[in-house]
């Protein structure tokens, strides 16, 4: 059986395959479970201390709800609300909250602090996003291509297409190399994943059956894919500078219906971890039309709003996920 009690999850390479996997069962357990209204609360009296350097939506309510569901409680930290990092050091910090916390979540820039903080917390902590890595997203992304693929997951083929240097890029190489699926990875090679991760992805391949592959041809890259998924072209704590940038590089990269298209295939599904530029309602939009005249980015409404569009799902299984890493770490003693 296994057994992820008392266990840290900072990046997706903390868990084996199986491990990772047996998380999704268990989240589409809990969101059956819940559907029915037959969810037992299995986190009574225990509280997650919830820090985010950086903002977020997704990631919060799906913490503060999932612990809700299962009868634990939450506090939220924000970026300027507490001393952390100001006032008190990481190690500090860690030793305090976990005298009171039974676990803690930490979304902020580097890994390095994520890491400190589970090296002195002495309870779980949860990578809710850092600057290298986004795997609770990945447990949603995961879930979401189960429940939207027929296949097994290890035929399952997905193409990431946009900036593969950060979280959301090395995140998807790692994982579907991890569980063994065809993972491409579609951008300008400056923008491809540090050396060291695309080389752990190729280890990992050859132990799992995974195909890992890199290329800047949108259209050798999606072809045959069963999902097609992008992220913002600049990512939280990035300077504003680099738009000009991003968008010169990336734009051939957009997720438009030519791209979906060329995928061959018309069951083709469209995953975004949101939240996404594609249109003109949103401050950064706003900006961007203003200063570059585009009013559509990293994915076009068109796509965005089809029925190839999965996103919602996604942003859904944020919470069944997120709970079932919830309940796997901390729900038996
Ligand atoms: N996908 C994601 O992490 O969303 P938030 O930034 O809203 O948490
Ligand atoms: N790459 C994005 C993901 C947001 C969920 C960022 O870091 O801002």
């Amino acid at each position: 059986a296994i057994d992820l009690t008392g266990r840290h999850f900072l990046k997706e390479l903390d868990f084996t395959a199986d491990e990772f996997r047996r998380l999704i069962e268990l989240a589409a357990e809990l969101k059956a479970a819940k559907r029915a209204g037959t969810e037992e609360r299995r986190l009574r009296g225990r509280n997650i201390a919830l820090i985010f350097e950086k903002t977020s939506t997704r990631t919060r309510c799906a913490f503060e709800v999932a612990a809700a569901d299962q009868g634990a409680s939450t506090t939220y930290l924000d970026p300027v609300g507490s001393q952390i990092g100001h006032k008190e050091s990481v190690r500090d910090t860690a030793r305090v909250l976990g005298r009171m916390y039974d676990a803690i979540e930490y979304r902020g820039h580097g890994q390095g602090v994520v890491e400190e903080l589970a090296a002195h917390a002495g309870v779980p902590v949860y990578n809710g996003l850092t600057d290298e890595w986004h795997p609770t997203q990945m447990l949603a992304d995961v879930l979401t291509m189960t429940e939207h693929s027929e296949k097994p997951l290890d035929r399952v083929a997905y193409a990431y297409l946009g900036d593969a240097r950060y979280n959301m890029g090395n995140s998807y190489l790692v994982t579907g190399a991890l569980l063994g699926m065809d993972v491409r990875i579609v951008a300008p090679s400056l923008l491809w994943p540090d050396n060291t991760i695309v080389e752990l992805a190729r280890q990992l391949a050859t132990a799992s059956g995974a195909r890992v592959s890199l290329t800047e041809n949108v259209e050798e890259g999606v072809r045959g894919a069963d999902f097609v998924a992008t992220d913002v072209w600049v990512s939280m704590g990035e300077p504003k500078e680099v738009w000009d940038e991003r968008i010169a590089l990336l734009g051939p990269y957009a997720v438009t219906m030519d791209v979906l298209r060329a995928t061959g295939n018309d069951a083709v599904k469209f995953l975004h971890c949101l939240p996404a530029f594609h249109d003109l309602g949103t401050d950064v939009g706003r900006e961007i039309h203003e200063r570059h005249g585009l009013t559509e980015l990293e994915v076009t409404d068109e796509v965005f709003e089809s029925e190839h569009s999965v996103v919602f799902d996604e942003a859904e299984n944020r919470m069944h996920t997120i709970k079932a890493m919830l309940v796997a770490t901390l729900g038996a003693r």
